[in-house]
């Protein structure tokens, strides 16, 4: 009996030895295939959207054009991060430092006042306003961490990191409690996200009531011979000479995509005053290749 016993324990045994090495051989099998077949540096980016999407739902975060989209456009300035002002400042002729400089000067809000600088990037535009408003401090946010290593650098080599904070997230949900902010700027990011009302209700959320928000955009100038001679550059030329600079086939190529696509400046303006702020006016800059869009977070009681 104490035999048979014996024996049916060991078969038992046995038999759970054997089903556990099958399933470690089903996962290293699985696992193999998936380091062979996939860009190991993809894979990272994909993860990193996944599971920075994860805390807003489950159904974000599976959802494909949530994770596609962000995530070619995360990738691309993940990989040009490494010469990005340095690209800007050579393809617009240091116009773009001149631009950042008349939406800092722009910038009014209450003393010790905070602004929330949203697709800060190398936190060029922060540094722009902590320079022109002493008084001022700067949340900045992007997706991009090599984007926000760059600018963090530059903020301790300025002395500035007491008063400018970089943060990972995401402009579509931002990391914020409602009306925390005075004021909020993004210089050439929203066109780089296809869903604009989130992001347009997202600041509207964050400011507080009569909060300013400025965005910058790119246009094309809409003067008969200039403009053309404008598209002739920016369709043709740029393009190319961009991906070269960056070492990519395809950033400035969707530069180029992407300003086409954005909408003509009384549409934009429509929709953030849709969002629930008063638009105050829109300031052309360099024939109207740079917009400035300036608006105020309405009262309740004012919204359209
Ligand atoms: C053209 S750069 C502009 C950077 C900076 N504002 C400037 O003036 O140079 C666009 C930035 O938007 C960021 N971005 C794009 N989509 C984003 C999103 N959904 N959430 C946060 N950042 C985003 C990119 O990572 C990139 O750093």
């Amino acid at each position: 009996m104490d035999q048979s016993l014996s024996r049916c324990a060991s078969l038992h045994l046995a038999l759970q030895c054997i089903i556990l090495l099958a399933a470690l051989a089903i996962a290293v099998r699985a696992l193999t295939t998936i380091i062979l077949h996939t860009d190991p540096i993809s894979l990272y980016f994909k993860c990193s959207v996944y599971f920075s999407a994860y805390p807003y739902g489950l159904h974000y975060a599976l959802s494909r054009d949530a994770i596609v989209e962000p995530y070619k456009v995360k990738q691309m300035f993940e990989s040009i991060a490494f010469s990005y002002d340095f690209q800007n400042s050579f393809l617009s002729l240091g116009q773009d430092i001149r631009w950042r400089r008349a939406l800092a000067r722009s910038v009014t809000i209450p003393q010790g006042g905070i602004v929330l600088d949203l697709a800060t990037g190398t936190a060029e535009l922060a540094i722009e306003i902590c320079s022109r408003h002493p008084e001022a401090r700067v949340i900045g946010l992007d997706f991009s961490p090599r984007m926000l290593a760059i600018g963090q650098k530059k903020l301790r080599a300025k002395g500035l990191s007491g008063r400018i904070a970089l943060n990972l997230g995401d402009a579509r949900r931002l990391p914020f409690r409602a009306e925390s902010f005075e004021g909020a700027t993004m210089a050439f990011g929203i066109r780089n996200i296809e869903e604009r009302h989130e992001v347009l209700g997202e600041i509207h959320r964050v400011l507080k009531t009569r909060g300013s928000l400025w965005i910058m955009e790119f246009d094309c100038p809409d003067h008969p011979v200039l403009g053309r001679l404008y598209r002739l550059y920016f369709d043709h030329i740029l393009p190319p000479l961009g991906n070269w600079l960056s070492r990519t086939d395809y950033a400035y190529t969707h530069l180029m995509t992407s300003v086409h696509r954005f909408p003509p400046e009384d549409e934009f303006g429509r929709e953030i005053a849709a969002a629930g702020f008063r638009v105050l006016g829109i300031r052309r800059m360099s024939l109207g290749i740079a917009k400035i869009y300036r608006a105020v977070k309405a009262c309740p009681s004012e919204a359209v």
